[in-house]
């Protein structure tokens, strides 16, 4: 199959299309046929060697953790997809390198889910990762519903504008931070938008007087010092970047990790039409280093995705 792979760590020029084995399939692994990948940050953190001392990896290293595709193959175990079945999945493995930035890629049946009815495949590979991260902080950690006002630090990124949906949905009020260029499409999204730096505690008070009653922060960087003052009960804090920041305030800090319940609640949002990923960017498989380029710049709305034709 083709996959775009490095042989080393570096930036997006390390990257090349070619052929590669075909991936294998366990006796516990669905095999997918890729149709869109989205990309995350952790990828290119990855393909740079900047969590090279988090994660063994194998050679030649094929990044993707995200995949929208068609199962066309199953080992003995699997029963809840089948071959020919439109499936969605998050394709962290303990060995990062066989991913799927690729024609193919195999995975453990724990992470991958009939795919949302009404979303097409660049659209649906937007959803695992990010989504399940926003899932896991807000309505594992935080359990925000209705009556609750949320602060996101970073509202208007992958995970953040997935979060913002999932948040109203729940019958939250939503503020988030995020730059002033995406100040509309967060108040399209349905949230209040506020401008991160210095004064943000002042902008919240002015949209939010009484404060906040939690605060999820998908942006790191000392966001949990800038809105402490605003949040009633301290440790109604979540982080996916800072654990310490958020444990010493008695919250947390979520990894996602693959949860096929998970991956059904977002398709059930996403059918019901409460949750839509915006996609800012689709790069052909053979473009991949457009793809890695423009993600890496730390200023994406929403997602960017690779289709594999
Ligand atoms: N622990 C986990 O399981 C986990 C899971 C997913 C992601 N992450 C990490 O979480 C981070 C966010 O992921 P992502 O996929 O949402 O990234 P992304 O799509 O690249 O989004 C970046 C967003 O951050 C905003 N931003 C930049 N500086 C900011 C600041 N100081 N305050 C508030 N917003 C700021 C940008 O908004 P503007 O363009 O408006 O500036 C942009 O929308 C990444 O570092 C990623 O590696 C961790």
């Amino acid at each position: 199959m083709r996959a775009a792979v490095i042989d080393e760590y570096g930036g997006p020029e390390q990257l090349q299309v070619r052929e590669v084995e075909d991936p294998r399939v366990g006796p516990d692994y669905v095999l997918v046929r890729v149709h869109a990948a989205s990309l995350n940050p952790v990828d290119y953190k990855i393909v740079a060697g900047n969590l090279d001392a988090a994660f063994p990896v194998v050679w030649p290293l094929i990044p993707g953790w995200d995949v929208a595709g068609e199962v066309i193959g199953t080992g003995p175990a699997v029963r809840h997809v089948e071959v020919g079945q439109p499936v969605y999945g998050y394709a962290r493995k303990d060995l990062v390198g066989t991913g799927s930035w690729a024609e193919q890629v195999a995975l453990p049946a724990r992470a991958v889910a009939p795919a949302p009815a009404d979303l097409d495949p660049v659209a649906a590979s937007c959803l695992p990762l990010a989504g399940m991260t926003a899932w896991q902080a807000l309505v594992e950690d935080l359990e925000v519903g209705r009556g609750d006002t949320l602060l996101i630090h970073a509202a208007t990124g992958g995970v953040g504008h997935l979060a913002t949906q999932i948040a109203l949905a729940r019958g939250a009020r939503v503020i988030g931070t995020c730059s002033e260029p995406n100040h509309d499409f967060l108040r399209e999204l349905g949230g209040e938008p506020v401008s991160y730096g210095e004064g943000l505690a002042e902008r919240v008070r002015e949209v939010a007087p009484d404060g906040v009653d939690a605060v999820a922060d998908f942006a790191g960087g000392g966001a949990l010092d800038a809105s402490d003052e605003v949040l009633g009960t301290p440790e109604r804090v979540v982080s996916i970047l800072d654990p310490q920041a958020a444990k010493e305030r008695g919250g947390t800090y979520v990894f996602v990790r693959p949860d096929v319940d998970h991956l059904a609640a977002l398709a059930e949002l996403a059918d019901a039409g409460q949750l839509m990923p915006h996609v800012q960017s689709v790069h052909d498989l053979e473009a991949v280093r457009d793809a890695v380029e423009e993600a890496s710049g730390g200023k994406v709305r929403g997602k960017v995705v690779l289709r594999v034709p």
